[in-house]
């Protein structure tokens, strides 16, 4: 039997420093809807990989001192590292440096131009080396007069050059005329709006497709002083790794087009404009779906690695597994929609939903086995409302899961999930098994609400799996489910498989409680200790951009700042000022440091004199009104009008540093 195909992507990532939490909320989105989709009877192929071209890399290759293949491969073999810790089972890794990739974009190039698509112009526009993008003058920002990329806010470079150009001009009123009569090719609509209202509609520029200016790209083989720029080579991914026009290209006959391409809502563009053009001029079908799914926030911020606020999985994964992280970042926000990551707010759902939830349900219902039944799972005797009720549950659930999980609404397929574990933890408050046991009487009526929530618990297994992957098995081992049939999503749709006489065996708990400001405390050390720098130059620049970006200061930085415990040993106005207190002061060192407050207003001298304060001990000096002040002292102000010294909360040595 034939069985229905899925092709599934995910952007090729940019290789020019490690992936983050970002890159692997997509690949995880991915990863899951794949084992979604092989669940439920579909030959399924995921595709992901690295897009490896491009000044930018280039630029960062020569900074590390090595060449740019050697930059990227190490790079690559460290993504596919954490793929294998984020448990993601792609098909294929396409890399636009494999020898498959650049031949087939360099036929697809000069088919373009052979058939008039491409022609040979002058380039001159406004690009952003960061994000390789080219901006044309109305697109631009401006901050203090400096002309700045719209997208990530740093300046940009008037550039001049050759180039090849790519009529996109041509297709624009046929791309028009598609998104509108295939509503489902751009999701979520609001974005079909926006690419329709904010570029179709006003006009489609022709698009530069190639450059003379660096060499770190496929050559243009008929003209090879050029290479060909960016995105014709980024996304032709999506089928050279299929093997288009290549000798073997069945698994393109088999898979193109693709179902869906996962994308986060800053490439929309070039996937829902530009790759429907290119594909449309070499007589291809389209991709059935793109969807641009929303931003990881760090700080309020996107969280990017050209700006270097990111949390990396790694330290994550290690301390609470790989399911932990993978169920938060599909379970928090919507999927198309933005939202704040902060490990805070992972670890407070885990010891909700994984371990409250969850955990508790499934210890519960194997404890009670065990302790009323020996251990064997009882079989059902009469049911009453409350057991009916927990059954329609169990059959609608597969429907409502379904539904979400093909719309790619992660959080609503999981949302649903967790009103039935809800609903099944609500049944043990209703029921109060612990009462029954008590009785003969009460052994029939424990025997069915054992059952049902044994059977409930598989259920529930079962639908975990696409996003947690290997949490179910740990929970089959505890209920003793081994046979495979009962794993399946074909055997969820009606209650009662599970086998009365089952053996459950009690094991470790699913998701262990944690101490949240403590686990909070420990991932920021390990992560101190630990900073990936695949290249010095990446960390410092990244740091320095932090800051620049977006008002961050790296823990190094902020503890450049030297701060200390000093107590005020003598305290006088200053001659000729209203504002000003003179402060002597103990720091510990044999001579006293001199120090000037405008703080005349708030404290008198004897206010202040015994008072142990703290200092900002690495200032330079600054003379005022005659005086060298040698620091500053810490106050805080509403802006209201009141102000308030910083002093230490007890007694404490002079000069004891503070942070
Ligand atoms: O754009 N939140 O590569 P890239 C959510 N090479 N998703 C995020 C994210 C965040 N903060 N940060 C990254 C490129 N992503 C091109 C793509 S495709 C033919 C070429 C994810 O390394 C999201 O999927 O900048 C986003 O679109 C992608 O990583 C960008 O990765
Ligand atoms: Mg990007």
């Amino acid at each position: 039997m034939n069985k229905p195909k899925f092709y599934i992507t995910t952007p090729i990532y940019y290789p020019s420093g490690n992936m983050h939490i970002g890159h692997t909320y997509t690949t995880v989105a991915a990863d899951s809807m794949t084992r979604f989709k092989k669940m439920c009877g579909y030959d399924t192929y995921f595709l992901t990989g690295t897009d490896e071209h491009g000044q930018k890399i280039e630029r960062k290759a020569e900074e590390a001192g090595v060449t740019p293949k050697q930059y990227v491969d190490k790079i690559v073999a460290e993504t596919k590292e954490l793929w294998k810790l984020m448990n993601i089972e792609y098909d294929d890794f396409i890399r636009t440096t494999d020898e498959r990739h650049e031949k087939v974009v360099q036929k697809i190039f000069r088919k373009f131009y052979e058939q008039g698509d491409i022609y040979k112009s002058e380039y001159e526009g406004y690009y952003c080396t960061p994000c390789e993008s080219f901006w044309t003058p109305t697109q631009l920002k401006e901050k203090d007069g400096v002309k700045i990329c719209p997208d990530c806010g740093r300046p940009v470079e008037l550039t001049k050059e050759e180039s090849y150009f790519f009529r996109m001009s041509k297709y624009q009123d046929w791309l028009i005329d598609y998104i509108e009569t295939h509503p489902d090719f751009i999701q979520p609509p609001s974005r079909a709006n926006e690419m329709l209202n904010n570029f179709l509609r006003p006009g489609l520029q022709d698009l530069c497709v190639s450059r003379t200016s660096f060499k770190w790209g496929v050559p243009v083989d008929f003209d090879p002083k050029h290479v060909v720029y960016v995105w014709i080579d980024a996304l032709s991914n999506y089928i050279t790794a299929l093997g288009y026009l290549s000798e073997n290209d069945s698994l393109f006959q088999k898979y193109w087009p693709a179902d869906v391409h996962l994308v986060g809502k800053e490439i929309v563009r070039f996937h829902t404009i530009y790759w429907p053009i290119m594909l449309h001029a070499l007589g291809l079908p389209l991709p059935k779906q793109v969807f641009g799914h929303g931003w990881l926030l760090f700080g309020g911020d996107k969280m990017s690695k050209s700006k270097g606020n990111v949390e990396y999985p790694g330290p994550i994964v290690k301390r609470y597994g790989t399911d932990a992280l993978r169920y938060y970042l599909m379970r928090e926000m919507p999927f198309g929609s933005d939202g704040n990551y902060t490990n805070e707010a992972m670890l407070n759902r885990m010891n909700s939903d994984l371990c409250n939830d969850l955990g508790n349900l499934v210890s519960r219902t194997v404890a009670m086995i065990e302790k009323y039944f020996g251990g064997a799972v009882p079989e059902a005797g009469e049911l009453r409302d409350e057991d009916r009720h927990i059954i329609d549950l169990f059959e609608a659930l597969p429907g409502a899961v379904e539904k979400y999980m093909n719309e790619l609404q992660f959080s609503l397929a999981l949302s649903e999930i967790w009103k039935f574990v809800g609903e099944l933890n609500r049944y043990i408050d209703i029921t109060q098994p612990w009462v029954l046991g008590k009785s003969e009487e009460g052994l029939p009526r424990l025997k069915t609400v054992m059952y049902t929530l044994a059977e409930g618990v598989r259920a529930v297994a079962v639908h975990i799996y696409p996003v947690m992957p290997s949490t179910p098995e740990r929970i089959y081992a505890q209920l003793g489910v081994t046979d495979e049939s009962l794993k399946t999503w074909e055997s969820v749709r009606k209650f009662g498989g599970l086998k009365p006489g089952t053996v459950v065996k009690k094991g470790e708990a699913l998701f262990p409680r944690v101490d949240v400001q403590k686990e909070l405390k420990a991932i920021f050390d390990e992560k101190e200790a630990a900073k990936p720098a695949p290249v010095a130059e990446q960390a410092k620049e990244a740091k320095a951009e932090a800051k620049a970006d977006n008002g961050m200061v790296t823990v190094d930085e902020f503890f450049k700042t030297k701060l200390v415990a000093a107590k005020i040993v003598a305290c006088e106005k200053v001659e000729g000022s209203d504002k000003l207190l003179k402060s002597t002061l103990d720091i510990g060192e044999d001579k006293p440091r001199t120090v000037l407050s405008g703080i005349a207003k708030w404290y008198s001298p004897e206010d202040m004199v015994g008072r142990t304060v703290i200092l900002v001990k690495n200032l330079p000096p600054r003379k005022m009104k005659g005086i060298f002040s040698e620091g500053m002292l810490l106050c805080a102000d509403d802006n209201n009008g009141n102000v308030k010294l910083l002093t230490v909360d007890g007694d404490i040595k002079p000069g004891s540093e503070v942070g």
